[in-house]
């Protein structure tokens, strides 16, 4: 079953061509030097993006696949969550190209996208395991009991993980997105010599995580710097890779904290976040002591992609599950609630 997945919901414009777990084709045209001047997302000037290189990249992913548009059995779209504009410029071009095929379609939570992105690099992905989402936009912990059964244990009350690198890095001018230049820059800063302490967030739920504190803490120790003359560049580095211990510290003692209430000996972790050097040595030293097995995609997989949408996409076909052409967007839409 040849399935063709089309990823919009934010700042990437992504194409895909799968047939199963195997990827024939995987294409992404990011947006990032766009936005990089307004230090985030342009909600509009996402949308005008994804309108312009959509149809190169489709061309892109048949050429490299070697596949014509009579050899696709089903198209696959991300529906939610997302920002509209966005999201409606992918939902459109699937629906035409399956109005013109004659074939199925099938809108994707692009949750459940992030979730299911291991089975294109592991073969036998064990149930049930914890699965994280940490991204630009969501930090979620599901019980994964089986492909399309999640139970969500907990997610963030403020920014999500990557959220709070991306404003973290605009307060002190490192640039855009924030993650991979922390994680560039803090490579071989271990331990930092700045630690922040983990939020004491009233009613915070077993599960549920808290950024936004550790941001501001940034923000307070970063000015203290600043007011007292020169801010050297080791001391900006330990501050960042202070930051990054923290976030790095509660995501990982949420996973092992779920495995073992839930008696979970895997664990699988997803999103942009998950490309995280400091994150994935963190879970690899730890986990095993706790005897959980991670499992990371790799990094292509974990930020965002259509192979993930076009590989959930093509298992609903296949079950039978189908949607209409009066398929809508949604900007938010959790699942496992
Ligand atoms: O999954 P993704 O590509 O898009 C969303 O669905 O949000 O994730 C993007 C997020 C951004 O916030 C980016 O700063 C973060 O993932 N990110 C990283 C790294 N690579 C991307 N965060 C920390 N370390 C990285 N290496
Ligand atoms: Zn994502």
């Amino acid at each position: 079953m040849k399935t063709l997945g089309i990823e919009s919901s934010c700042d990437e414009t992504a194409v895909a061509i799968v047939d199963g777990a195997n990827i024939l084709a995987s294409v992404v045209a990011s947006q990032h030097s766009i936005h990089a001047k307004y230090g985030g997302v342009v909600p509009e000037l996402a949308s005008r993006r994804h309108v312009e290189v959509i149809v190169p990249l489709l061309k892109e992913a048949f050429a490299i696949s070697g596949l014509g548009l009579s050899d696709i059995d089903g198209l696959a779209v991300t529906r939610a969550p997302g920002l509209i504009g966005a999201l409606l410029v992918g939902l459109s071009t699937a629906k035409a190209i399956a109005r013109v095929l004659g074939v199925p379609l099938i809108g994707v939570n692009h949750l459940e996208g992030h979730l299911n992105a291991i089975h294109l690099s592991e073969k036998d992905v064990p149930y049930p395991h914890i699965g994280l989402v940490v991204s630009g936009g969501h930090t979620s912990l599901y019980l994964v009991e089986d492909f399309g059964s999640y139970k969500l244990l907990g997610a963030t009350r403020d920014d999500a993980a990557g959220e709070a690198f991306d404003k973290v890095a605009r307060l002190l001018g490192l640039g855009y997105p924030g993650g991979p230049v922390i994680d560039k820059m803090t490579a071989g800063i271990d331990p930092p010599t700045v630690e922040f302490k983990q939020p004491k967030f009233r009613n915070l739920a077993e599960f549920d995580f808290s950024f936004s504190g550790i941001k501001t803490s940034v923000m307070f120790h970063y000015k203290k710097l600043c007011d007292k003359g020169a801010c050297l560049d080791e001391e900006v580095l330990n501050l960042v890779a202070g930051f990054q211990s923290a976030v790095v510290d509660s995501l990982t003692k949420h996973i092992i904290r779920a495995a073992e209430k839930f008696k979970c000996r895997n664990a699988v972790v997803s999103g942009g976040v998950a490309a995280n050097n400091a994150l994935r040595r963190r879970l690899a030293e730890l986990c095993p002591e706790h005897g959980i097995n991670v499992l990371i995609p790799p990094i292509k997989l974990c930020t965002d992609n259509a192979a993930m949408i076009a590989y959930v996409g093509g298992r609903y076909i296949e079950m039978g599950k189908r949607d209409n052409l009066d398929l809508n967007a949604k900007a938010v839409e959790e699942i496992g609630i």
